[in-house]
C-alpha cells in the first residue's frame, strides 16, 4: 500500500509488516526498559525513512508506551514529515490503571492504524484485520493500486487481496522481501 525504503521497528518486535510492505526494516533499540527514547529515535532516522512503525501493547516485550512517549513519536513525526503505523492489535490487553488509553491515530492525522478480531476475541484462525485512517491516505492510496470494493455511503472499503488469495499474497510478499 505505501512502499516505502525505510520502516522504523522498536526493537525488540516483529517485522513482518514492513516487509509485507516491501520496506526495508531498520531498528530502533528499546533496551533496557522497552521505552521510547527520542535520542534512539532521532539516531536511526535517515532522509529514505518514510514509516515509524509503533506497536503498543508490544509483541514481544508486553511494553504498554506512555503518553509521553507517543507525544514524542509525533513530535518527529510531524518534524520529519512521516507516517506512523500504529498496531493496536493487542489495546484490549491492558489491565491497569483502568480503560482510558492514548491511541497514536487520535494525536497525529498521519497515522494508519492496525487492528485486529484475531487477539481481542481468539479467533486466531481467522486472521480478519483492519486498517483505519485519513481518507486521502487510505481509499484514495489504495484505488489505484488495488481493486476496491466501496458500498455506498460506508466509510469503510474492502480490497481485494493482490495475488487472488492470502496464500499467493504472502509469499509473493516474503519473495520480494528476500
Ligand atoms: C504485534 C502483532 N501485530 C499483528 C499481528 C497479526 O495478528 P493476526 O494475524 O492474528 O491477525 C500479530 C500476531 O501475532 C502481532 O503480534
Amino acid at each position: 500500500m505505501f512502499l516505502s525504503d525505510r520502516v522504523m521497528h522498536m526493537r525488540p518486535s516483529g517485522v513482518t509488516g514492513g516487509l509485507l510492505l516491501g520496506g526495508k526494516p531498520v531498528f530502533m533499540d528499546t533496551y533496557p526498559d522497552f521505552s521510547l527514547k527520542e535520542e534512539a529515535l532521532r539516531s536511526v532516522i535517515t532522509d529514505k525513512t518514510k514509516i515509524i512503525l509503533v506497536n503498543s501493547p508490544n509483541n514481544p516485550t508486553g511494553m504498554v508506551n506512555s503518553k509521553e512517549e507517543l507525544d514524542m513519536v509525533v513530535r518527529v513525526a510531524k518534524e520529519k514529515n512521516l507516517l506512523v503505523f500504529s498496531d493496536d492489535i493487542y489495546d484490549k490487553f491492558v489491565y491497569e490503571n483502568g480503560t482510558e488509553r492514548t491511541y497514536l491515530g487520535q494525536l497525529y492525522d498521519k497515522t494508519i492504524t492496525f487492528g485486529g478480531f484475531s487477539k481481542t476475541w481468539g479467533m486466531t484462525g481467522w486472521r480478519i484485520g483492519y486498517v483505519a485512517g485519513p481518507k486521502d491516505l487510505i481509499h484514495e492510496g489504495l484505488k489505484d493500486k488495488y481493486h476496491v470494493v466501496k458500498p455506498d455511503g460506508a466509510y469503510f472499503i474492502f480490497p481485494e487481496v493482490p495475488g487472488g488469495n492470502g496464500d499467493k499474497f504472502v509469499e509473493k510478499a516474503w519473495q520480494g522481501a528476500k
